[in-house]
C-alpha cells in the first residue's frame, strides 16, 4: 500500500499570489478548470497502489476546502483527507507531526508533493526508480534542469551520474552549484521519520537548553534540516524528468501552469478541450477549456491558452487569449481579455480592454522557469505584469485596463494602467 501527503501551507504562505488567495486558498486555485492539486491527486490516481492522500497545511477548514475535498473523494476511490497544523511547522515538521496518520497501515512508502508545483507527474516510472535504485532505506526526489542564473532560486543537487546518488545539496545556493533543482517531489519509505525525529529532538533540546527571551525555532524544514545533511551518505538519490515542471508562485505563473495543464489534456483529456472545428460554438484557437455551465455567444473568439470556468457569460464578439476566466465572471459584448485573471463573479463592459503583460519563461534559453519576480522594481513603480481582477470588481464599457491589479469589490469609472488599486 502506497500513500501521498500533499503540503499545501497556509494562509501566510502564498503572499505572492494575492488578491486571488483572499478569497479561496491558493492550493484550491483553479488551473486548466481544475484546483491545482487536484492536478496532484489525479496524477496519484494513476498509481494502482494508493489508498490515503492526506493534505497537510495550516488552514482553517472551510466550505470550500471541505467541499473540495468531497467532491475529490466521491471521484477518486481512495481517501483524501485534510490536517490541520497547529501552526505551520515547516516542510518537515508538518509530516513529524502526522506521523501516525501517515503510517498507519503500514504503507511500504509515501510521495510528498509541494502543494504549489505543477508537473507532468512522472510518477509510475518515480515510483520504479526508486524500488530498484538500492536495497537498502534509501529517500528519492524528482529534479530537473533549470538555466545556470535561475537555479539560484531553488534547490540545487549535484548527483553522481553513475549511480544517481545525490552528492551534495543546497537550498537557494548564494554560488552556482548546478543546474539541477529539486522538484518538491518525494518518495520516503517510514524509516526517513527517524531523520526527522533527530532534528526535532535537536530543536526540542535547543528549547529546554536556549534563552528563553531569545526562543529557538521550532519549525523542520525538509530541504535544509534533513535532505541536505543526507546527500553522499549513500541514501538520497535523484530521478530527472524532462517532463513540464513550474513552481505556481504568483498569479502570472498560474497563467502560464494553465497552458502546460491544457497542452497535457492532448493526452489525458481530450474531452477536456474544446473542438475548434466545432460548427455551432464559439471560434476556438489552440488549446481552451470551457466549463459546460458557460454560456459562451458563437461569435466570441477564445484562445489560445484560455480557461472558462463555470457560470461564465461571455457576450457577442468577445476576444479572450492567454487568460483565465473564473466562476460567474460576466464579459459584456466585444470586450477584449488578454494575459489576466478576471475575478469570480466580476464584470468587464462592452468593448473594454482588459490586458496584461506576459512573464513566460524565455523562449530562447533551455530549461527556463518562470521567473516570480517582485511586484515593484528598484524605483518602487509596479513591474509590468498579467492583469488581476479581483473578486466583484465592476469595468465599465470602453475603457482600458493595462498592467493593473484590481482588489475585490472595486469599480472603476476611467481608464487605468500600471496600478493597484486598494
Ligand atoms: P519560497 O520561495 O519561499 O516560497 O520557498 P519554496 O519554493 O522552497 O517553498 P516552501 O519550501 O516554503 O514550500 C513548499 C511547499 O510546502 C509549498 O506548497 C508550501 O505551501 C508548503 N509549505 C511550506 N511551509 C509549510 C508548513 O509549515 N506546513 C505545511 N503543511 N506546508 C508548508
Amino acid at each position: 500500500m502506497l500513500k501521498a501527503v500533499i503540503l499545501i501551507g497556509g494562509p501566510q504562505k502564498g503572499t505572492r499570489f494575492r488578491p486571488l488567495s483572499l478569497e479561496l486558498p491558493k492550493p484550491l486555485f483553479p488551473v486548466a478548470g481544475f484546483p491545482i492539486i487536484y492536478h496532484h491527486i489525479e496524477a496519484c490516481s494513476k498509481l494502482p497502489d494508493i489508498q490515503d492522500v492526506l493534505l497537510i497545511g495550516t488552514y482553517q477548514p472551510s466550505d470550500s476546502l471541505n467541499r473540495f475535498i468531497t467532491s475529490a473523494q466521491r471521484e477518486f476511490k481512495f481517501n483524501i483527507r485534510y490536517l490541520q497544523e497547529y501552526t505551520a511547522l515547516g516542510t518537515a515538521g508538518g509530516l513529524y507531526h502526522f506521523r501516525d496518520q501517515i503510517l498507519s497501515g503500514q504503507p511500504k512508502g509515501f510521495l510528498v508533493f509541494n502543494g504549489d508545483v505543477c508537473c507532468k507527474f512522472p510518477l509510475a516510472e518515480l515510483w520504479d526508480f526508486h524500488e530498484k535504485v538500492s536495497q537498502d532505506d534509501h529517500y528519492t526526489m524528482l529534479s530537473t534542469e533549470a538555466t545556470r542564473d535561475q537555479s539560484l532560486s531553488y534547490g540545487c543537487l549535484v548527483e553522481n551520474e553513475n549511480t544517481h546518488e545525490v552528492m551534495h545539496y543546497v537550498e537557494k545556493p548564494q554560488t552556482f552549484v548546478s543546474t539541477v533543482i529539486n522538484c518538491g517531489l518525494y518518495v520516503f519509505p517510514p524509516e526517513i521519520f527517524q531523520h526527522i525525529g533527530k532534528a526535532f529532538q535537536q530543536n526540542q533540546d535547543e528549547v529546554l537548553n536556549g534563552d528563553p527571551l531569545f526562543p529557538s525555532k521550532d519549525t523542520i524544514r525538509l530541504e535544509q534540516d534533513i535532505l541536505a545533511p543526507l546527500a553522499s551518505t549513500g541514501k538520497l538519490f535523484t530521478f530527472k524528468t524532462n517532463n513540464f515542471w513550474s513552481q505556481i508562485k504568483s498569479a502570472g505563473s498560474a497563467i502560464f501552469a494553465n497552458r502546460l495543464y491544457l497542452s497535457l489534456y492532448h493526452e489525458t483529456h481530450p474531452d477536456r478541450l474544446s473542438d475548434p472545428k466545432s460548427e455551432t460554438g464559439p471560434s476556438i484557437r489552440g488549446d481552451v477549456y470551457i466549463h459546460p455551465t458557460a454560456t459562451v455567444d458563437p461569435t466570441a473568439t477564445l484562445g489560445p491558452n484560455v480557461t472558462i470556468a463555470a457560470n461564465v457569460t461571455i457576450g457577442a464578439g468577445v476576444r479572450v487569449r492567454e487568460s483565465i476566466v473564473l466562476e460567474g465572471a460576466t464579459l459584456q459584448d466585444h470586450c477584449c481579455i488578454l494575459h489576466s485573471i478576471i475575478g469570480w463573479n466580476s464584470m468587464v463592459g462592452a468593448w473594454s480592454r482588459v490586458e496584461g503583460t506576459p512573464n513566460d519563461p524565455n523562449p530562447n534559453l533551455d530549461h527556463a522557469k518562470m521567473d516570480s519576480g517582485t511586484l515593484f522594481n528598484g524605483d518602487g513603480k509596479l513591474n509590468p505584469s498579467i492583469t488581476i481582477l479581483g473578486t466583484n470588481v465592476s469595468i465599465p464599457p470602453e475603457v482600458m485596463v493595462l498592467n493593473a491589479i484590481l482588489l475585490p469589490d472595486k469599480q472603476i469609472s476611467s481608464s487605468f494602467k500600471n496600478q493597484i488599486l486598494l
